[in-house]
Formats: structure tokens, C-alpha cells, sequence
């Protein structure tokens, strides 16, 4: 499915509706440029689960960040990854749970990456506009 986002408040809205889709054990992959919006769906993936927007951050150092909800849910952005860490990062402690994982610059975890998971394409049209196209679930 093909969506256009023409705000951040949008995207952020389609995470949400992805979100309240998501079962325990769900792993949602996002791929795009910097800036491309990544982080903003997790925002709202992230409040389907009671998690507030300004607790979900851009990776600094946090590599996996764990929420204490009912289902765990798990933001791992690999952005400072280099390719031959991903073996060593314990993915599969996460991905491989009955939690829910969404995963920035999910390319970088190669084959780590289970082969069925939803995913998330960001495509830079303009300053405020994003297509957005969602594969692995409808909304
Ligand atoms: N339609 C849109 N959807 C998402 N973000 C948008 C949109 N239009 C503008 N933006 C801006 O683009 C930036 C996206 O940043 P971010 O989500 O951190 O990107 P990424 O995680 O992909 O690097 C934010 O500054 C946001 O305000
Ligand atoms: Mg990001």
C-alpha cells in the first residue's frame, strides 16, 4: 500500500494506525534516507502502545531502547552500525520475542532480520511530503 503524507503530524498518525494493527512478536522495518520521517512513525507506532512522543529519541548512543509496556516494545536504529556489529548486537534477544520491534535503517541487520516482517519505505518527495509505502499488513 502507497500512501502520501503531506505533514509530520501525518506520518505520525499512519504509525499510529499501523501501530494498533501490531501483534506481540511483530517486527516492522523502516527504511529511507536521514530525514526521510523514520522516526516520526515510530512516534506514533509507539503511542499505539501508551508510550509518550517525546520519550522515542533519534539513536545518540542508545542503540536498542526497551519499553516497559504490557507487550515490550523495542526502537533499535542501527544508523551507527557498522555492517559487521550487527552480528554481535544480540538482535535476536529482541526480534525473536513475543515483543514489538520497529527497526530504523533495518538493511543494516542483513540477515538477522527474519525473512517475514512488515515493511516500512520512506520516499523524499518534498520539504513536507513523504510516500510511505507499507508492505507485510494492511492499515
Ligand atoms: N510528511 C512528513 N512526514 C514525516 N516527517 C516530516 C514530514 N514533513 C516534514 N517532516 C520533517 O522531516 C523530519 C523527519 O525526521 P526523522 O523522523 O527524524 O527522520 P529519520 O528518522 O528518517 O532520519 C522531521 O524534521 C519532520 O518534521
Ligand atoms: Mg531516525
Amino acid at each position: 500500500m502507497k500512501l502520501l503524507s503531506s505533514s509530520e503530524a501525518e506520518t505520525r498518525d499512519i504509525g499510529r494506525r499501523l501501530g494498533e494493527k501490531l501483534k506481540p512478536g511483530d517486527i516492522v522495518c523502516l527504511y529511507g534516507e536521514l530525514g526521510s520521517g523514520k522516526t516520526v512513525m515510530v512516534k506514533g507506532i509507539a503511542s499505539a502502545f501508551g508510550i509518550r512522543e517525546r520519550d522515542i529519541t533519534s539513536a545518540s548512543f542508545t542503540i536498542i531502547a526497551e519499553y516497559d509496556t504490557p507487550v515490550p516494545f523495542y526502537h533499535i536504529d542501527l544508523y551507527r552500525l557498522n555492517n559487521h556489529e550487527a552480528a554481535e548486537l544480540g538482535l535476536q534477544d529482541y526480534i525473536g520475542g513475543s515483543g514489538i520491534s520497529v527497526i530504523e535503517w533495518a538493511e543494516r541487520a542483513g540477515s538477522e532480520i527474519p525473512s517475514i516482517h512488515i515493511s516500512v519505505n520512506f520516499r523524499h518527495v518534498s520539504e513536507n511530503v513523504r510516500e510511505i509505502e507499507i508492505e507485510g499488513t494492511e492499515l
